[in-house]
């Protein structure tokens, strides 16, 4: 069975040893660096832009996972881009032409991602599934790190993972917010591929451990 990703939220690093905490991560066994971009519009805070994830980028030897919370996506996809972003993640809920916005990102050679906020049912991705490489599923209200995990995501993680399995699509499904030791293994036994992890990484007395124990749990099969 294929082995999940770790991808440890840079939002609750120390940001005034980003380049440190960066390190730290070149050198663990997270697969790739979440990225929380925020506009202070489409959600209640507001985080970096651009220039700070080019200088990630400079410094990061992982892929950037970047999660645009961000009102009007498709103005800003090419500059993230640029900026070094191998995933872009846009919301559902912030875009009327997530299907285009889906195909632009795949033409400009980023893996194209959709976030779902707590609310929005994973029916809404019946026509988009085709189209994207991630799913992000938002366990959390967006905005804000260290919030609790909400457990009726595991149902929506179980439905999507049915309807990925039953048309074969190579689509990884992305668990946001509230996750840790304490509840990452049924998170993948409900079909999870990559795990974000913000708080219990880095406000953790030994990040690099937490990651390695994060990555080290053994699923045999999926509960759907
Ligand atoms: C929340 C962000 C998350 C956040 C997760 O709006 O999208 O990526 O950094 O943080 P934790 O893991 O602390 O919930
Ligand atoms: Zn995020």
């Amino acid at each position: 069975m294929n082995k999940h990703l770790i991808a440890p939220s840079i939002l609750a690093a120390d940001y005034g040893h980003l380049n440190k905490d960066l390190e730290m991560l070149n050198n663990s066994q997270a697969d790739w660096v979440h990225v929380d971009v925020m506009d202070g519009v489409f959600v209640p805070n507001i985080s970096f832009g651009q220039m700070l994830v080019k200088q990630m980028h400079k410094v990061s030897k992982l892929p950037l996972d970047v999660h645009l919370m961000i009102v009007e996506p498709e103005k800003y996809v090419e500059s993230f881009k640029d900026c070094g972003a191998d995933t872009i993640t846009f919301h559902l809920e912030a875009t009327n032409h997530a299907h285009r916005l889906a195909q632009h990102l795949k033409s400009m050679g980023v893996k194209a991602g959709v976030a779902l906020n707590p609310q929005t049912s994973v029916h809404n991705l019946d026509d988009i599934l085709e189209d994207v490489d991630m799913v992000c599923l938002m366990s959390v209200n967006p905005g804000f790190g260290g919030q609790k995990f909400i457990y009726r995501t595991l149902d929506k993680i179980r439905k999507l993972k049915s309807k990925i399995i039953e048309r074969n699509l190579d689509v990884k499904i992305e668990i946001d917010g509230g996750v840790g030791l304490q509840n990452a293994e049924v998170i993948l036994k409900a079909g999870a591929d990559v795990l974000v992890a913000g708080s219990s990484v880095f406000k953790s007395e030994n990040p690099n451990q937490t990651i390695e124990r994060l990555k080290a749990i053994e699923i045999n099969n999926f509960d759907i």
